[in-house]
């Protein structure tokens, strides 16, 4: 959509900002004709419509029905706060209801965590690369982002200590579990050694992990805020997005009791409470449904689709190519040979009817244009490989770069 321009100006924190035109060729990605592996869309053909709809109408029904369309407390409702204890306990990190606080998706989660926490010029530490919308709001509070190095177990620990001491951060943020974008994980041993920097450190931890009840293989990992050393510093996110689905909009954080006055003030200024319909049909849901039966479902499901595109990735992209392998969540990260630009070959791909997101806007500081992340959780199997040719067809015809681009700053 092309709006008219204004000369009123806008706040300094959010005016001038270029997304270098990837918004734009995104939003190409969404015609019916492309098959898009560029967003992090779970399959809707894989919701739990029935037992939804029985959630609502659960809602709607009854003396109850009132109270679920009427307003109600900042922190949620006490029915799925006490849920969404229950389910973090069972992942191995005790959690009483009163130190949970029901946020509209994580996404909100990361927006009352940046109010809550940072100051203009605060630093924060993040892997390199990392959830892009995670980066904004922190931005957007005015903090300064500093990136440190990961590779394929997650964040280095030597690294991180190194940026500790250097920068003495407020906060730490992390998706320690098939992280968006590279889909890696942060090792058991990797966890402890971060867990002891934070509490050395005297920063927060903010713990993201969207995905990290879909696992394909291997066993599940204590999240970093199950240290309970770490009670009175670490905020933990979690969502119904990932597990069920994102367009009811319900996620949570785990806090330390001692904050969350304040961050239930915070939250209320943001939108008084996330919808009392959707939290009383969440909570109905997550006590009625089979969660753990739909998870396994979806898991089965996903884990074919990743298995389809990585059997495929060898034959669809250049010789040289590295393509990650998760365990889990729904992305694979490429990094194409020297010399590749997956920013200038989008428009290729997009005429092609194929679309993936380029990995340089992950990046805080120094981006990687040879990066791309592909999403495998949307379709299934036949679909991938339909979209793996297309990609395998605009490679085959890109002729070999024979020089390196110059890396560019997409901020
Ligand atoms: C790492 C990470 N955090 C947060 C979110 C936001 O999720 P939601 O707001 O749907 O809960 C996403 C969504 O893709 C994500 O990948």
């Amino acid at each position: 959509m092309t709006g008219r321009r204004t000369d009123l100006p806008l706040a300094a924190r959010v005016g001038g900002r270029s997304s270098g035109g990837l918004v734009d060729l995104l939003a190409l990605a969404d015609r019916p004709e492309i098959l898009s592996f560029a967003v992090g869309l779970p399959d809707p053909l894989l919701f739990d419509v029935d037992h939804l709809r029985e959630a609502f109408d659960a809602a709607l029904s009854g003396p109850g029905a009132g109270a679920n369309l009427q307003y109600s407390a900042a922190e949620g409702l006490p029915r799925l706060r006490e849920r969404v204890a229950a389910l973090l306990t069972g992942e191995g990190m005790p959690t009483s209801p009163a130190s949970v606080l029901v946020s509209t998706g994580s996404q909100q989660a990361l927006t009352l965590v940046s109010t809550l926490l940072l100051d203009a010029g605060d630093v924060v530490l993040v892997e390199e690369p990392t959830y892009l919308a995670a980066i904004e709001p922190f931005r957007l509070a005015g903090a300064r982002i500093v990136p440190v190095a990961s590779d394929e177990d997650g964040i280095d620990p030597d690294a991180l200590a190194k940026a500790m001491r250097t920068h003495r951060p407020r906060a730490l943020y992390l998706c320690p579990t098939f992280a968006n974008p590279t889909g890696r994980t942060l090792t058991a041993a990797r966890r402890a050694r971060v867990a002891e920097l934070v509490l050395r450190h005297r920063v927060w931890l903010v713990e993201d992990e969207p995905y990290s009840r879909l696992r394909y293989d291997g066993d599940h990992l204590a999240p970093i805020s199950a240290d309970p050393r770490l009670a009175d510093r670490s905020i933990y996110l979690g969502t119904f997005s990932k597990i069920g689905c994102p367009g009811l909009r319900i996620g949570w954080m785990r806090v330390p009791p001692a904050i969350m006055p304040s961050l239930a003030q915070v939250k209320q200024s943001a939108d008084m409470h996330t919808s009392t319909l959707d939290q009383a049909a969440a909570a109905h849901y997550l006590a009625h449904a089979d969660l753990e039966g739909h998870l396994r479902l979806v898991c089965e499901a996903y884990a074919a689709r990743r298995d389809t595109m990585l059997d495929l990735a060898p034959g669809t992209f250049p010789t040289g190519t590295l393509v990650s392998r998760p365990t889990g969540g729904m992305f694979c990260w490429v990094r194409l040979p020297e010399g590749y630009d997956a920013l200038e070959l989008l428009p290729r791909a997009l005429a092609a009817h194929v679309a993936y997101v380029p990995g340089a806007p992950f990046y805080a500081a120094r981006p990687d244009p040879r990066t791309l992340r592909l999403c495998f959780s949307t379709y299934e199997s036949s679909t991938i490989a339909e979209g793996m040719d297309r990609l395998a067809a605009v490679f085959a015809q890109t002729p070999t770069p024979t020089r390196p681009p110059t890396p560019k700053r997409t901020t």
